[in-house]
């Protein structure tokens, strides 16, 4: 069967990552999580002290130190699970906290930085055979993609699953607090001017509000058959 490239994009919060990476798993191919390579350039600011009092990236600072990041992933042998590590150094949970979370959109924002990890992702899927999600997948990374998903739910919806996660992990949490933060995060996403967060004309558009995983897994593993036999 020929490889193909798998791109998904959509909205934060609405399980683009746990279906890309079922089905990378499944079909035997490599998955990567642009957004955690975003998380792990945000990660190196921290660290070094490259945001200034107010929350803002020292630009020429970073800029200076893009060839020092170095972003590679790696199986965990036991689970499976692809890692992020960041200059050698297994920073997978490191990323997904809340101060990541929090100083990882002006991050995201800057040409620099897109730049540099656009080339890398496309050096990642050069040889095909891999599933890759993020936010402009479809649009910037792999335009040539032979399959685009595009996954959207509603807000609300988005926001509760997101609430009964952090339930779950026996966070505190507000409901309206995480409403207002996935409209937030949705809106930047949005308006940002270097590659926004938008459908591709050719990508596939998915809206998972009523759907169960598993109904989303079967969903998404015929128009990878689709892709594969057209
Ligand atoms: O998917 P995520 O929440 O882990 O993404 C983290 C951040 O990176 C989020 O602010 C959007 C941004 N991002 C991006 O701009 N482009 C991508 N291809 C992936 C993520």
């Amino acid at each position: 069967m020929k490889k193909i490239i798998i791109a998904i994009d959509g909205f934060s919060s609405c399980g683009k990552s746990t279906m890309a990476k079922d089905l990378a798993k499944e079909i035997g191919y490599i998955y990567i999580d642009s957004g955690a390579m975003y998380r792990a350039v945000t990660l190196y600011c921290i660290e070094h002290q490259l945001f200034d009092e107010k929350g803002q990236v020292k630009e020429e600072e970073l800029k200076a130190r893009m060839n020092d990041i170095h972003i590679s992933f790696r199986l965990n042998p036991e689970t499976q699970r692809p890692m992020t590590y960041l200059n050698g150094m297994n920073v997978e949970d490191r990323i997904r906290t809340m101060e990541v979370s929090s100083h990882v959109s002006p991050v995201a924002a800057l040409g620099f930085v897109r730049e540099a990890l656009v080339r890398l992702q496309q050096e990642m899927g050069k040889e095909k055979g891999i599933v890759m999600d993020g936010r402009d997948i479809g649009t910037a990374v792999f335009p040539q993609a032979e399959l685009k998903i595009f996954v959207t739910a509603s807000p609300e919806i988005r926001a509760q699953r997101r609430y009964d996660e952090l339930k779950a992990k026996g966070q505190e949490a507000s409901f309206d607090d995480i409403l207002y933060n996935v409209k937030e995060r949705d809106r930047i996403d949005q308006t940002r001017e270097i590659s926004p967060l938008r459908q591709a004309e050719d990508a596939i558009l998915l809206d998972n509000s009523h759907l169960t995983i598993q109904e989303q897994k079967e969903w998404l593993k015929t128009q990878f058959l689709k892709a594969t036999h057209a």
